[in-house]
């Protein structure tokens, strides 16, 4: 007998659909994203079934000032994951089409190839590439990083304006980036792993000119147990770039790991940034792992597409 299939909206007053998120998607935590701004867990997180039992999930962050949203996806490996996937593609997109979203984006592991071919059966297209570098920081000497100089200061509590501005400034028009609201910053500051101790702002007078974001709080290395940290974001003011400070923030921040003793730093970044894959490179940062970003226009559902 065949099993049934169902996809559904989240109950969030359901503590079995609240358990089930956590469980399938690591790292996560219900009650964080049910406050993130722009967020509606009763319409953006489906849930598939398959006879009463949660096999999968789809999860949609919102991010219209760039006309897009971002599918996150997972479907338990003993089912087929064609006809589960396909049926939670159609319902996010029946959902991003109403929001007025005008694509969809959706990050794969470059070594997925099934999965990859049945995005680029379902109408998708590769659109970008990012990279992932890692460093061993217990090798790197900071000894000229390991004090703040007199220009750089956490970020101190109610700095969240300060933070957004200074983001927005230096991410302006760059691929992927939704520019921040001050709600979206204070959330990242309050979600797990993120304190605003772990954000280094570098200063001219009373203005921001440069920012490190760090994440200490990553978990640990699969095959080694070491402690690992992120990068998280990195910015100069672009009226101020190639004069070192990249660099002079890049190590503090991992300075700042370090002492929290983090050992193994991860950073993303996209493939057509040659500034920054210098400055990591030049740091001793390693190629290890690749993404692809695949698109989706949204139009009119195609017939065999969602
Ligand atoms: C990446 C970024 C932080 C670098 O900051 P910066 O202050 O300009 O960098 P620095 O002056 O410290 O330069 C450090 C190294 O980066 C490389 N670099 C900087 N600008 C470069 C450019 N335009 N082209 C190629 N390499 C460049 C060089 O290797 C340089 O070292 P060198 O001067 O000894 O050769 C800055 O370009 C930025 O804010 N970009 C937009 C936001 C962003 O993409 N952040 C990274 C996300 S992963």
């Amino acid at each position: 007998m065949g099993h049934k299939l169902t996809v559904r909206n989240c109950n969030p007053q359901d503590p079995r659909d609240c358990e089930a998120y956590e469980r399938l998607k690591p790292g996560a935590v219900f009650a964080h994203m049910a406050n993130r701004p722009n967020y509606d867990a009763r319409e953006d997180l489906f849930f598939a079934d398959v006879d009463g039992a949660i096999i999968g999930y789809l999860d949609i962050t919102v991010e219209l000032g760039i006309g897009r949203v971002v599918l996150d996806y997972w479907v338990h490996p003993s089912y087929s994951p064609r006809p589960i996937l396909m049926e939670l593609l159609h319902r996010a997109l029946e959902r991003a089409r109403k929001l007025g979203a005008r694509k969809a984006h959706v990050s794969v592991h470059s070594d997925k190839l099934a999965e990859a071919e049945l995005l680029l059966s379902s109408g998708f297209n590769e659109v970008r590439r990012h990279y992932e570098f890692r460093l061993d920081v217990s090798e790197v000497n900071l000894e000229s990083a390991d004090r703040l100089n007199s220009a750089c200061r956490h970020l101190e509590a109610g700095g969240e304006e300060r933070l957004a501005q200074i983001q927005n400034r230096c991410f302006a028009g760059t691929w992927g980036y939704n520019p921040n609201t001050i709600e979206d910053i204070a959330w990242w500051l309050r979600v797990k792993g993120n304190s605003p101790d772990d954000v280094i702002l570098a200063w001219d007078g009373s203005r921001v000119i440069g920012y490190c974001w760090t994440a200490a709080d990553c978990g640990q290395d699969s095959s080694t147990g070491r402690n690992k940290g992120r990068i998280y974001m990195l910015g100069v003011d672009p009226d101020l770039r190639n004069r070192g400070l990249g660099r002079e923030l890049l190590r503090a921040g991992l300075s700042h790991l370090k002492s929290k003793g983090r050992e193994i730093i991860d950073i993303t970044v996209d493939s057509k940034n040659d500034a920054a894959i210098k400055l990591y490179d030049s740091e001793g940062f390693q190629l290890c792992e690749e993404t692809l970003w695949y698109e989706r226009i949204i139009g009119y559902p195609h017939p065999g597409n969602p």
